[in-house]
């Protein structure tokens, strides 16, 4: 049988960056083929030449052993391709269903109708564990079912050969499960998934083959199965990468940041964060586990003055903070790294170092008056990309136009470089590949060995359990449990993340 796909010599140049060189792909039909690499290797470049988002410079691209031009995602389609983007395409304020049937290319699921996409919607769930309200809007879903809307709108169109970018950056670790399920159940059809992901143990439990990139060439191919976790991260990054967190006990000091009763209420009353308290101290790191959806989220924008809580009080080093505005905090000294960079932390048609000034333009570092020393921003903004290996190191490129995980060590950069006090940060690694975690929780403990009092909510566990000396769990806006990480585990974690409560353990 010819491979689903076959790539030749593709190559593809953004300016100065040679973001693909001269790359050759097979991929066989009916398996799951990984795609690993740094932040700014050239995963999703390629991956959207072969889906028609951008065309190659060079190079041939063979489906099913036929050659074929792919000039737009119409192209794509009609050669039985679907592409789940890392970022999703999504229209917010539509539903389900209009999402789904919107520029449905060549008008075919106009033609059929409504109810017929509703219908095969929900054969697709069925077939899938993929269900989902057709109805609802887009915007009001978690991300979780966001995703399982790209992936409906792809399957519906008649995918053979999915692509998924980094499909779990996204998803706590059940909602992850449930998705490889759904990709082993498509793969048992025949069909053809490719996926990109930076957590090798994703690509050692679900993938066939997987391919490694670095720095826009394709280095090396494994079966799954003759590879292992150490060898694909020493491919990945060219020398051999620490997968442990290397830290000593805490020694915490005073209280730098506390909350007490704190309740944040959703539009419709719910309280997302239900009588919350709790307390930071120098020197440490806390850790605040969960399945995502339970608080964590509204949690940080209470502390970080975005979305002031309904009820309760939060100081900080003993003064009252609570309705500061996020300006105040950060001249506090309180630096926040948000959970989605998208909508928070960046701007994405400014240029990198208009982003990383972001929120600090009243700093007289960078002048005073009313006009930014130009020259004083982009030298702040090369020493930064210097330190956190942001790739391309151009500090004049369009935020946008830099790869998922450059773009989160921008923001990275620009919260930690500060040296706040107190650091409250949602997801730090989300999206960033392992050479670039490596550093960025060496940094962390080196921030809490230095004096800061860092909140790090993260819906990975096993990041959780590396860098906090305690954890707290939240279930259902409460939080459930907390622990020492030093007596924990996560069996025990896990239970706690699921509402089983103390008395009931
Ligand atoms: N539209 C564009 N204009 C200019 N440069 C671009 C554009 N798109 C991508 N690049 C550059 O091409 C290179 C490869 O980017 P790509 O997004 O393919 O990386 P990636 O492997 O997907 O990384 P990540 O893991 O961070 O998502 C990067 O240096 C990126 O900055
Ligand atoms: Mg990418």
């Amino acid at each position: 049988m010819a491979p689903a796909i076959e790539l030749v010599g593709v190559d593809k140049r953004f300016g100065a960056v040679h973001a693909n060189r001269n790359i050759d792909l097979v991929v066989e039909a009916g398996s799951i083929h990984g795609i690993v690499g740094e932040n700014g290797a050239g995963k999703s470049t390629l991956m959207s030449i072969l889906y028609g988002f951008y065309e190659a410079d060079a190079g041939e691209i063979r489906i099913d052993g036929a050659s074929r031009r792919i000039r737009s995602s119409r192209d794509a389609i009609a050669a039985g391709i679907g592409m789940v983007h890392q970022h999703f395409m999504l229209v917010e304020p539509l539903s389900v269903l209009d999402n789904v049937m919107l520029g449905a290319e060549g008008g075919a699921l106009l033609a059929q109708g409504a109810a017929a996409t509703r219908a095969r919607l929900a054969e697709l769930g069925r077939a899938y564990g993929l269900a989902i309200d057709p109805d609802a809007t887009v915007g009001d879903l978690p991300v979780g079912l966001q995703q399982r809307v790209e992936i409906l709108k792809a399957l519906v169109r008649g995918a053979r050969i999915l692509i998924l970018d980094e499909p779990t950056a996204v998803l706590t670790p059940a909602e992850a499960d449930q998705l490889f399920e759904m990709l082993r159940a498509l793969r048992a059809e025949g069909k053809t998934v490719i996926l990109i992901t930076h957590k090798l143990r994703e690509i050692m439990a679900v993938t066939d083959r997987v391919s490694v990139m670095r720095r826009g060439e394709m280095v090396a191919h494994f079966d799954t199965a003759r590879t292992s976790a150490q060898e694909l991260a020493s491919a990945m990054v060219g020398r051999p990468v620490l997968l442990k967190v290397d830290k000593t006990p805490a020694a915490p000091g005073e209280i730098a940041l506390a909350a007490e009763g704190l309740v944040a209420r959703d539009r419709s009353g719910v309280a997302r964060v239900d009588h919350v308290s709790l307390s930071l101290r120098v020197g440490e790191i806390v850790g605040v586990a969960g399945v995502s959806g339970n608080g964590q989220s509204e949690l940080l924008l209470a502390l970080a003055g975005i979305a002031h809580p309904q009820e309760g009080r939060i100081t900080l080093g003993g003064r009252d903070v609570t309705r500061l505005s996020p300006a105040a905090l950060r001249k506090l000294g309180l630096a926040h790294v948000p959970e989605d960079r998208h909508h928070m932390g960046l701007v994405l048609p400014f240029e990198e170092n208009e982003s990383a000034l972001l929120g600090y333009q009243d700093d007289p570092a960078y002048g005073s008056g009313p006009l930014l020393d130009r020259d004083a921003v982009r030298a702040d903004a090369r020493v930064k990309i210097r330190a956190y290996d942001v790739q391309p190191p151009d500090c004049l490129l369009k935020t946008a136009n830099f790869s998922g995980g450059n773009q989160q060590k921008i923001v990275l950069a620009r919260e930690m470089e500060r040296d706040p006090n107190v650091l409250i940060v949602g997801q730090p690694t989300r999206g960033v590949d392992i050479g670039a975690i490596e550093f960025i929780h060496k940094r962390l403990i080196a921030m809490r060995d230095a004096g800061a009092a860092i909140l790090l909510v993260s819906v990975e566990l096993d990041e959780i359990m590396a860098l906090s000396d305690r954890i707290l769990v939240m279930c259902g806006g409460r939080i459930t449990g907390e622990r020492r990480a030093a007596d924990t585990n996560a069996q025990e974690l896990g239970l706690l993340m699921a509402g089983v409560t103390e008395k009931a353990a």
